[in-house]
């Protein structure tokens, strides 16, 4: 008898569990009522878009020879438009879409071997929505998500959320696209279908065999709370493994949705490419081989409010950026190379403990477009995109005295403000109230080791204010600075050694905790996560 676990409706599912599922073995009908709302008003949820989401053990063929072992999610649209839901690369990574307003319900079954759920990563989402690791769901057990979708038209995405072992997860292919549509983006006519491409880039390690190879002890085990000390002294993992759990976890072979030698064949007109940095811990410094600038035309938040061109971008684990592409002048036979640049060893430094032959900061490719065909289409990008309201500070209710969070180190374990992850602790200076604006300043300096972080707030999406940087750190720094897409609305920065940064958060409706933390994964399960409080 599987468990929908979902504590604020639990007791009402329940009810009528026994009946509607093993009747049918499978989901009950969407006409069965079932109260949602963050606001307890009771109002029967009424799903436009309904789907069944199964993380599952898996095989795909990555490469030449043996199968490689994933845990990828599989799954189908029940009610709705049946194309809301498609997988790429023979299932590896799905990609959702949804509109802004669409009320969607997605039944979470957990086929895996351990605890999981679902975070929905960039969503406004209340609060016991948004797959907080409290919410994991034990295996076979199944969740019940029902939302109405708030944010504008982006490119959003999901990942397992478990505690102490979202790594591993995200690592084994618990990742997709969730891609948001809106009346804004679509009066725009940007490139659709074929011509709206979601590239997700990930690093991984691979052993003799085609299998993916991570921490050999899985953090939240030995190493996750128990501190990396602790681990290596007991013998667990070595000393590889202590690094890699605190540098952050660096593979050596780039996927790109899942492929190796990725290539994506073009016609010769203009393309969208929605570019997701899934990797656990690689920062990319991504340009085109040909020294042509990158014309970006979104952020983790949806449409910037015109293109802005760019050298390269810098794109940390968790960033997202829309790239407009623009093929119609190469000949077909074109072949041109997204790469990643070189950039400062002090900015990099996990990839220089030893822990991968693909040092973080090392030039690569990472993806190859090959023009195949002739396309007499014409495509104009927009000179205005997205509405993007001018930054406000002054709205903030601490504008004098911003929130101020410092990542730290101690004992050999990260935290913010000398405080680790803990399920249910939240403190004062982590408490904010609904609908306020704040000002919330990183500073990535009191660390006794100092290294990159990718700072994601859950629950929002906020405006970069300012960034400053110690000037021992400004040369590395600038070695990655002229790829910052501050632009726009983000929910997800990097900030390099030596460097702050001030956002400006709105935090809307919803009440309740949420997560804020690093988002190089092996950094996060470790420690450098901290739970924030919404207060009515
Ligand atoms: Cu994508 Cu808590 O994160
Ligand atoms: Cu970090």
């Amino acid at each position: 008898m599987p468990d929908i676990k979902n504590p604020k409706r639990r007791t009402l599912l329940r009810a009528s569990l026994t009946s509607a599922l093993l009747a049918s073995a499978g989901w009950p009908p969407a006409s069965r009522p079932v109260s949602v709302q963050s606001d307890s008003t009771h109002t029967p949820f009424a799903p436009e878009l309904e789907v069944e989401l199964r993380a599952k053990k898996d095989q795909l063929a990555i490469w030449p020879g043996s199968a490689t072992h994933v845990w990828r999610y599989d799954g189908k649209v029940t009610q709705g438009d049946a194309g809301a839901l498609v997988f790429l690369s023979d299932g590896y990574v799905p990609v959702l879409r949804v509109r802004r307003g669409q009320k969607v319900r997605i039944d979470f079954i957990n086929e895996l071997p351990e605890p999981t759920i679902i975070h929905w990563h960039g969503l406004l989402m209340p609060a016991a929505m948004d797959g907080h690791p409290r919410n994991a769901i034990s295996p076979g057990q199944h969740f019940r998500y029902e939302f109405e979708v708030q944010n504008r038209a982006g490119t959003y995405w999901f990942h397992a959320h478990p505690d102490g072992r979202t790594g591993a997860q995200i690592y084994f292919g618990q990742a997709g696209f969730l891609i948001v549509g809106d009346e804004e983006e679509a009066a725009l006519k940007l490139p659709e279908g074929a011509y709206d491409v979601p590239l997700m880039i990930q690093d991984r390690k691979v052993n003799g065999d085609n299998q993916f190879a991570y921490l050999s002890q899985p953090a939240g085990g030995m190493m996750g709370r128990g501190g990396m000390m602790k681990s290596a002294m007991m013998g667990n993992g070595g000393m590889g493994d202590m690094m890699a759990q605190m540098m952050g976890f660096l593979g050596d072979q780039i996927l790109v949705n899942g492929r190796p030698d990725f290539v994506l064949p073009v016609a010769t007109r203009a393309y969208r490419l929605r570019l997701l940095n899934a990797s656990n811990a690689r920062i990319y410094k991504l340009a085109w081989n040909d020294g042509s600038p990158l014309t970006v035309i979104g952020t983790d938040g949806g449409l910037v409010e015109t293109p802005l061109l760019r050298r390269y971008v810098t794109l940390a684990p968790a960033e997202r950026i829309d790239v407009w592409a623009d093929f119609s002048h190469q000949p077909p036979g074109t072949k041109m190379t997204l790469e990643s640049r070189e950039f400062a060893g002090d900015v990099a430094m996990g990839g220089m403990m030893g822990n991968t032959e693909l040092p973080m900061g090392a030039r690569f490719p990472v993806l190859n477009v090959r023009v195949t065909q002739h396309s007499d289409a014409s495509n104009i990008l927009p000179m205005h995109l997205g509405r993007v309201p001018a930054v406000r500070p002054q709205e903030a209710v601490n504008f004098s005295r911003p929130r101020v969070f410092s990542i730290t180190m101690g004992m050999m374990t990260w935290g913010i403000d000398g405080r680790r992850f803990e399920m249910d602790s939240v403190t004062a200076s982590e408490t904010v109230r609904r609908e306020t604006t704040e000002i919330w300043e990183f500073r990535n300096e009191a660390s006794m080791m100092l290294m990159a972080h990718s700072m994601h707030v859950h629950g929002v999406q906020f405006r970069v204010l300012k960034r400053s940087v110690a000037t021992e750190f400004s040369s590395a720094r600038d070695s990655v600075a002229g790829g910052y897409v501050d632009e726009g609305w983000k929910d997800t920065v990097l900030i390099v050694p030596g460097e702050r940064i001030r956002l400006l958060i709105r935090f809307g409706g919803y009440t309740g905790t949420f997560l804020y933390h690093c988002h190089m994964l092996e950094h996060e399960d470790s420690g450098l996560m901290r739970n924030y409080l919404i207060r009515a």
